[in-house]
């Protein structure tokens, strides 16, 4: 593992990860200005001390840390997405179905879980335009989320993409996207 890779996973139960991922990158930006990025970002409106986002953050380390032991397959249609996304391994399937279930919660809610992406912060915007159903299986979930609206079919598919960057890189894509996004490349 990377060095700055390790520094990430290391803090990541904890908001420190966006802390680590500045340290580990002096030349990019420094604490201040990512600080002042974060009111603005993507991380606005996510709120720490939420109950549930010691509980999702465990979740999201979970499947990164077992990302190679996830199969995934996105059917993008005009209207939306169906996704499978499923695990043989028990705990990464149990993390898988408890993250779809709590995040489909959080956007009926409105409570935005958020670290980088430039994607999410739409779908939060527009969380009444959007169908979900939500069908668990015994070895993860399968997801079909619809609008009429083109824009947020767009954020949809863009989003489902993502994800499959994370399953596909774990950690490793997460340190893109957080990248990305200090440098000013997400809303
Ligand atoms: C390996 C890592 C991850 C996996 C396997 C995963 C899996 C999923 C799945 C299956 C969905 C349902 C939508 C879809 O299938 O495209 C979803 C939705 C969501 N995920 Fe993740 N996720 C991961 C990482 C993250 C991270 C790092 C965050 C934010 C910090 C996040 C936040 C969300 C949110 C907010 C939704 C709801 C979006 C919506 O319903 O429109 N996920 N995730």
């Amino acid at each position: 593992m990377k060095r700055s890779t390790k520094i990430a996973a290391g803090a990541f139960a904890t908001l420190g990860l966006a802390v680590a991922v500045a340290f580990a990158h002096p030349g990019g930006m420094g604490p201040g200005r990512m600080m002042q990025g974060m009111q603005h970002g993507p991380m606005a409106g996510m709120h720490a001390g939420d109950a549930a986002f010691q509980a999702d953050m465990q979740l999201v380390h979970e499947m990164l840390a077992g990302h190679d032991k996830i199969k995934r397959t996105v059917e993008n249609r005009p209207d939306g997405i169906r996704t499978v996304t499923q695990s043989e391994d028990p705990q990464v399937a149990q993390a898988i179905k408890a993250h779809v279930g709590s995040m489909e919660q959080r956007l009926k809610d409105g409570r935005i879980f958020n670290l980088f992406s430039p994607t999410l912060p739409v779908l939060f915007d527009n969380k009444d335009k959007i169908r979900t159903t939500v069908e668990m299986t015994p070895k993860g979930a399968i997801v079909t989320q619809t609008s009429s609206d083109v824009r947020v079919v767009a954020a949809l598919q863009a989003h489902a993409e993502e994800v499959d960057e994370l399953a596909r890189d774990g950690m490793a894509a997460m340190m893109r996207g957080m990248r990305a996004s200090m440098m000013g490349g997400a809303r």
